[in-house]
C-alpha cells in the first residue's frame, strides 16, 4: 500500500473515504449490504438478488442492468452505489494479515468494537512451523472481522496476506512475510487464506482474502531507490522456483479470492499491465476463482512514475487489458469512459472485470439480503478479543520465539532463585512495537516488562532514549545490572528502522544498542539474556561470541502479549521451540551485496554470493531453521526407498545415459510417491515441541539448490516419549527442481535426504 511517496493520493482517500462512507457507518452501526428487500421490496424480482440462482447467472442478471458509467463505479475500490438497484457504495480495502488492522479505509475502531485480537506479526508466527495453527490464526481473525463487518465497522474483503519471499534482511516489510524459503511460505499462505476464508461445499466465503504483491516484490525504499520504479530483474528459473510457488499455492491450495499485482516491474514490464503475468498464469493456469486488484495505486504509478505509458488512458487500458479487474484507488475509474471513447478498452472487458468483483461479492452473500439473517450473521462483539482468542495470541507468541544461544545454566531462570532482575533496553517496556505493521488497536498490551515482572522483582531502565539509541544511557543501565541476580536486555527495532517505505542500511544492531549491551555484560553477575525485538535478521555476532551473553532470544513482533510469552520462555513455563524462517547474514553480507540484486543463485564470475539458504554458501550469525529447546531431541530413520525409477513417456528424448533430468509432466508422474518414516524421541528432561526438517539435496544439475525444504512436521514430545513421523513425497513435486527455462524436472541421480545430521541416499533414475 502506499505511503511516502503517495501520502497526498493516499491522504485524499481517507479524506474522501472519510466523507463519503465513515460517517454514515459509524451513524449505522449497521453493515453495507446489497438487495435489503424489506426496505425495497421490489428488489424480490431481481435474478442478482436471489439466492437460488447460481453466482454466474447472478452475476449476469447483475451486468446486463447496469449502464456504462454504473460499471466503471465498481472497478475502484471505493465502488459507487447503484441506488435504483439497492445496490451502496462498498469500500473493498480492508486488512488482516495478523489481526483485523486499522490500514485502509474500510475498517475503523470503535464502539462497541474498539479493539480485536492482535497476533504475532508473521515473520514470527512463520518460526512456529505449526501448520494447523496457521489455519486457525486465520480462523479466529476472520471470526472477528465478520464481527466487525456486522456492526458495520468492517468490509468483507481483506488485503491480506502478504506471501513475498524475504528475499534480502534489509527488507522492511520482511516482517509481513513467512520468510525466505518458498515451501514455508506456501503452506503458510494456503493454510491462512483457507482459516480466513472458511470456503465451505457452497463455495460461499466467510471473508475473502488476497494474497499479495505479486510478483517479485522485495524493496520498498532502498538507498533512494524506491519500489515504485524498481525493475526487477529476475530469472526464468527463479521467478518458477522462488518468487512463483507461494501465489500458486495461494490460487490452488488455498482457493484464496484475490491477487494484488505490485508496484514493481519484473523484466522491465508492471505487473498490473502483464498480460502474461495476469491473465496467462494468474487466471489462466491457475484458474483464480475471484479477482485482481491492484496495489494503491499502481496503475497510477504505471503512468507519473515509471512513464511506462504515455497517457493516463493508455495506463487504465494496459491494466484492465492485462486481467486487472480492480483498482485500489480511483485512478481506472476516473480515466475509464476517456479509454473507451479513444478505442483503447471496450466494454466486453469490463464487464468480464467487474463480473470477477461482484462474484467475490455474491460468495460473501452481500447479494443476499441482510446478512444478520444468514451464516457469520451471529457474529458480534461477543466473539471479538474474547479470552481464548487472546491466548491463542499468546500461545502463536511463545510457539513462535527462537532460542538462538542458550550457554548451560542460563535459561530458563527459576523463579525462586532469582530475587532480583535488571530489564533493560529500549523494547523492555514496548507495546505498540509489539504489533508490527499492519496492526489493529489490540484488546490489550502486555510488555517485556510486565510479562517478567509476574515472576520476579525487576528494576527498570530504557538504556536509549528510543531504538535509534543515539547516546546509550550506559551508567544507569550497569548500575541496576550489577545489584540484579540476573539481566535481561530487550533490544531491537521497530518501524523507525524497518518498515513500509523503510529498508535498512545496515543490519547491525541500532545506534548505540551494542555499546549498552556490551557494557551491561561487564557487570553481570548472573545469566544475561538478549531479547532481540525485530522483524528481520540482526548481525547480533559480537554476542553470540561474547561469554558473559548466557542466552539470546529472537521475539520478532510478537503480538498484543508478546510480554507474556517472553515471561512464558524465560521462566519455563514453555519450551521454546521456534525455528527462524530466514538466514541471519553478517553485516559484511549487505556491505557486499546489492540489495536490488534479485538473483537467488550464487555467481563465481561476479563473486555474488546468492541468497538464502538454499543458495548461499557464506558465513551466516545463524542460519535458517535454526532454534534451541530446553530439551534434546533424537532422530531415527525407520524406512525410507533408496531407489526410484520415473517412468518416461513413450519418445521421450531422454533414452540415453547422458541424461541428467526429466520433465516433471503429468503422465510419468502419476502415484509416483513414497513415504519416509521417522522416529524422533525426547532425550531431554523436559516436554517440548520439536521440528522436524526434511530436506533434499537434489544431484547438481539445472544449478540446483544446494539443499532445499521438502517438508516439516512439528510434535509435541514429553520427557522419553518417542514419536513417529511420516513424510508423504511425491517425486515431482518435491524432488523437482526448475530448469532454466522455468520448467520442472526431476533430476536424476542422488538425491541426499537429511534429517539434523542424518543422511539418507536416494537414487532417483529412468
Ligand atoms: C475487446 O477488447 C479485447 C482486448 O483488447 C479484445 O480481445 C476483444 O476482441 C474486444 N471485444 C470487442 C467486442 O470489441
Ligand atoms: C510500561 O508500559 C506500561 C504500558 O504502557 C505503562 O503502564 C508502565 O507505566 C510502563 N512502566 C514503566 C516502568 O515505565
Ligand atoms: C550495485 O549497484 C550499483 C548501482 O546500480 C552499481 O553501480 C554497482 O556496480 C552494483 N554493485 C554490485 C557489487 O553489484
Ligand atoms: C500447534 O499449535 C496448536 C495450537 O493451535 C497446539 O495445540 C499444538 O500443540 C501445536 N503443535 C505442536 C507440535 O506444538
Amino acid at each position: 500500500m502506499a505511503t511516502a511517496k503517495h501520502s497526498v493520493l493516499l491522504c485524499f482517500f481517507l479524506l474522501c473515504f472519510s466523507l463519503l462512507h465513515f460517517i454514515p457507518v459509524i451513524a449505522q452501526k449497521k453493515p453495507v449490504f446489497a438487495c435489503d428487500v424489506s426496505s425495497n421490496p421490489g428488489l424480490k424480482n431481481y435474478r442478482f438478488c436471489d439466492p437460488s440462482f447460481d453466482v454466474t447467472t447472478r452475476v449476469n442478471d447483475l451486468v446486463s442492468r447496469l449502464t456504462l458509467q454504473e460499471k466503471i463505479g465498481w472497478l475502484a475500490s471505493g465502488s459507487s452505489a447503484v441506488s435504483r438497484l439497492g445496490i451502496p457504495f462498498y469500500e473493498w480495502w480492508s486488512e488482516a494479515l495478523h489481526g483485523v488492522s486499522k490500514t485502509g479505509p474500510g475498517t475503523k475502531f470503535s464502539d462497541p468494537i474498539p479493539g480485536a485480537t492482535s497476533f504475532p506479526q508473521v515473520i514470527l508466527t512463520a518460526a512456529t512451523f505449526n501448520e494447523s495453527m496457521f489455519e486457525t490464526i486465520g480462523k479466529v481473525v476472520s471470526t472477528e472481522a465478520r464481527a466487525m463487518y456486522n456492526v458495520g465497522l468492517a468490509g468483507l474483503t481483506f488485503w491480506s496476506p502478504n506471501v513475498n519471499i524475504f528475499r534480502d534482511p534489509r527488507w522492511g516489510r520482511g516482517q509481513e512475510t513467512p520468510g525466505e524459503d518458498p515451501l514455508l511460505s506456501s503452506k503458510y499462505g494456503a493454510a491462512y487464506v483457507r482459516g480466513l476464508q472458511q470456503r465451505d461445499d457452497k463455495d460461499r466465503l466467510k471473508v475473502a482474502a488476497c494474497c499479495k504483491h505479486y510478483t517479485a516484490y522485495d524493496v520498498d525504499n532502498w538507498k533512494g531507490i524506491q519500489r515504485y520504479t524498481f525493475d526487477a530483474k529476475v530469472s526464468k528459473q527463479d521467478l518458477d522456483d522462488t518468487f512463483q510457488p507461494p501465489f500458486k499455492s495461494c490460487v490452488l491450495d488455498g482457493n484464496v479470492a484475490s491477487v494484488m499485482c505490485s508496484y514493481n516491474q519484473v523484466n522491465g514490464k508492471p505487473t498490473c499491465g502483464d498480460p502474461d503475468l495476469l491473465t496467462g498464469v494468474i487466471r489462466g493456469e491457475w484458474k483464480l476463482d475471484g479477482y485482481i486488484v491492484s496495489d494503491c495505486d499502481s496503475v497510477e504509478v504505471m503512468f507519473d512514475s515509471q512513464h511506462y505509458t504515455k497517457t493516463r488512458e493508455e495506463s487504465v487500458a494496459l491494466a484492465v487489458n492485462s486481467g486487472l479487474d480492480l483498482n485500489c484507488g480511483s485512478f481506472v475509474r476516473d480515466n475509464a469512459q476517456a479509454a473507451v471513447s479513444r478505442g483503447l478498452l471496450n466494454e466486453t472487458v469490463i464487464n468480464r472485470a467487474i463480473s470477477n468483483n461482484f462474484a467475490t461479492m455474491m460468495r460473501l452473500g452481500f447479494f443476499d439480503g441482510n446478512p444478520s439473517k444468514q451464516l457469520y450473521g451471529n457474529l458480534g462483539q461477543k466473539d471479538v478479543c474474547t479470552p481464548a482468542n487472546q491466548e491463542l495470541a499468546r500461545e502463536v507468541a511463545r510457539q513462535g520465539i527462537v532460542l538462538l544461544k542458550n550457554t548451560k545454566g542460563s535459561l530458563p531462570l527459576s523463579p525462586t532463585a532469582i530475587k532480583s532482575l535488571a530489564v533493560i533496553g529500549p523494547n523492555a517496556n514496548a507495546t505498540n512495537t509489539m504489533i508490527g505493521n499492519y496492526e489493529g488497536i489490540p484488546c490489550k498490551y502486555t510488555t517485556p516488562l510486565q510479562g517478567l515482572t509476574v515472576s520476579v522483582p525487576t528494576v527498570y531502565q530504557s538504556g536509549c532514549a528510543d531504538v535509534k539509541c543515539g547516546s546509550a544511557q550506559v551508567d544507569a543501565a550497569k548500575k541496576i545490572a550489577a545489584a540484579a541476580d540476573a539481566v535481561v536486555l530487550v533490544m531491537g527495532s521497530d518501524q523507525s528502522i524497518e518498515a513500509e517505505g523503510l529498508d535498512r542500511v545496515d543490519i547491525t544492531l541500532p545506534g548505540q544498542q551494542q555499546l549498552l549491551v556490551t557494557e551491561v555484560a561487564k557487570v553481570s553477575k548472573g545469566p544475561l539474556i538478549l531479547v532481540i525485538m525485530s522483524g528481520g535478521g540482526m548481525d547480533v555476532q559480537f554476542a553470540k561470541d561474547n561469554p558473559k551473553v548466557s542466552s539470546i532470544l529472537w521475539v520478532g513482533f510478537p503480538g498484543q502479549a508478546g510480554g507474556a510469552a517472553i515471561g512464558d520462555v524465560i521462566f519455563g513455563n514453555y519450551n521454546p521451540s521456534g525455528r527462524l524462517p530466514m538466514t541471519w547474514y553478517p553485516q559484511s553480507y549487505v556491505e557486499k551485496v546489492n540489495m536490488t540484486d534479485m538473483n537467488m543463485r550464487p555467481n563465481s564470475a561476479t563473486g555474488y554470493p546468492g541468497r538464502s539458504y538454499r543458495f548461499y554458501k557464506g558465513p551466516t550469525v545463524y542460519p535458517f531453521g535454526h532454534g534451541l529447546s530446553y530439551s534434546k531431541f533424537s532422530h531415527k530413520l525407520v524406512r525410507a526407498p533408496r531407489l526410484v525409477s520415473v517412468p518416461l513417456e513413450e519418445g521421450h528424448v531422454c533414452r540415453s545415459s547422458t541424461c541428467r533430468s526429466v520433465d516433471a509432466v503429468e503422465h510419468s508422474c502419476k502415484n509416483l510417491a513414497f513415504n519416509i518414516h521417522l522416529s524422533v524421541t525426547n532425550v531431554g528432561k523436559l516436554s517440548g515441541s520439536h521440528t522436524i526438517f526434511l530436506y533434499s539435496s537434489p544431484p547438481q544439475v539445472h544449478d540446483a539448490p544446494q539443499k532445499h525444504l521438502l517438508g516439516f512436521q512439528k510434535l509435541l514430545l514429553t520427557p522419553h516419549e518417542e514419536g513417529l513421523v511420516r513424510f508423504n513425497v511425491d517425486v515431482c513435486k518435491h524432488l523437482s527442481v526448475v530448469d532454466e527455462e522455468g520448467n520442472r524436472k526431476v533430476a536424476l541421480g542422488e538425491h541426499v535426504l537429511h534429517v539434523g545430521s542424518l543422511t539418507h541416499s536416494l537414487n532417483v533414475r529412468i
